[in-house]
């Protein structure tokens, strides 16, 4: 990084991947601006990087879902004067259940974090790395963009989105020396719900989890060397390019058996 005024902005940074994303580009004294909503994990983050790595950092609470959110962290870093020459959208949910017993305004929520806050974000700040060049977009979707999940209709359909919108847009900016990256990892052991989750599928889902620092340590080396599909961890890999092999209604009709675990039904029948 040449300027000191040059930083990373990490979005999600106060727990789980993203967070991990923002203390391994710190460890390699790369500056950090650290979004998420306002709460004292983020304030933790920005503390134990401020202490323990020697480079710049700062934080902003806000929720990404205000459709003026984008602005706001603009505004916020042209005040500063911050330039974001690495933008990384991370912050993400998902739920698992059949479609109808999430309420539709969950669903709502899940699209305006997942998707529409990417592509705000991304709308403010390319004109900025356009102009600086060499720069770095990273939009973490998931194993789930290609390998749908029933039971996770909608997160899966937010996810595929990420991807195909990224592969689109790269092919758009990468002649102006911005370069964009899909992070898609299996399961993380990030936070409660992940734990439950992954318990609940058995010996074959610890197979293929994961730790968020080992994921971001994956995600930052290849980001930065510009890489565009970013799969972390050799099981999920194979995973996903075998799965490729397999006829889709054959491959949905296993995906189906083995998440019929988030339904009621089987949570009741314990199977
Ligand atoms: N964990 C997995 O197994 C897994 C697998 C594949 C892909 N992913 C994707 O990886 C990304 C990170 O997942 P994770 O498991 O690390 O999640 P996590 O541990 O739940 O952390 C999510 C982060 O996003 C922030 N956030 C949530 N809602 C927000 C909002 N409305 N406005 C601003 N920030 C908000 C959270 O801040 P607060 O705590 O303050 O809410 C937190 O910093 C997501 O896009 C997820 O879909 C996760």
């Amino acid at each position: 990084m040449d300027s000191k005024n040059d930083f990373a902005l990490i979005t999600g940074a106060s727990l789980g991947i993203g967070k991990e994303i923002a203390k391994e580009l710190s460890r390699l004294q790369i500056n950090t601006l650290l979004i998420a909503l306002d709460s004292p994990e983020l304030k933790d983050t920005e503390k134990f990087i401020a202490e323990n790595y020697g480079t710049r950092v700062d934080s902003l609470g806000v929720d990404l879902t205000d459709p003026n959110s984008a602005n706001r962290i603009y505004d916020w870093c042209k005040k500063n004067n911050y330039n974001v020459n690495i933008l990384i959208n991370n912050a993400g949910f998902g739920e698992g259940g059949a479609f109808e017993d999430i309420p539709l305004e969950r669903y709502c929520q899940m699209i305006d974090l997942n998707n529409k806050a990417y592509i705000a974000m991304t709308h403010r700040f390319l004109p900025d790395m356009k102009r600086l060049g060499k720069s770095h977009i990273m939009n973490t979707s998931s194993m789930e963009a290609t390998l749908p999940l029933p039971y996770k209709a909608v997160y899966t359909g937010t996810k595929n989105f990420i991807y195909a919108y990224s592969l689109a847009l790269n092919e758009e900016v990468r002649r102006f020396g911005v370069k964009i990256s899909i992070l898609c990892p299996g399961p993380v052991l990030t936070n409660e719900g992940g734990l439950k989750r992954i318990q609940s599928q058995g010996a074959k889902a610890k197979l293929i989890v994961m730790m968020p620092d080992e994921v971001a340590r994956v995600a930052v080396k290849h980001m930065l060397k510009g890489m565009l599909i970013i799969n972390p961890g050799k099981m999920n890999w194979w995973v996903t390019k075998v799965s490729k092999l397999i006829p889709t209604r054959l491959k949905m009709r296993i995906m189906e058996r083995i998440f019929r675990v988030y339904t009621k039904e089987e949570k009741n029948t314990g199977h």
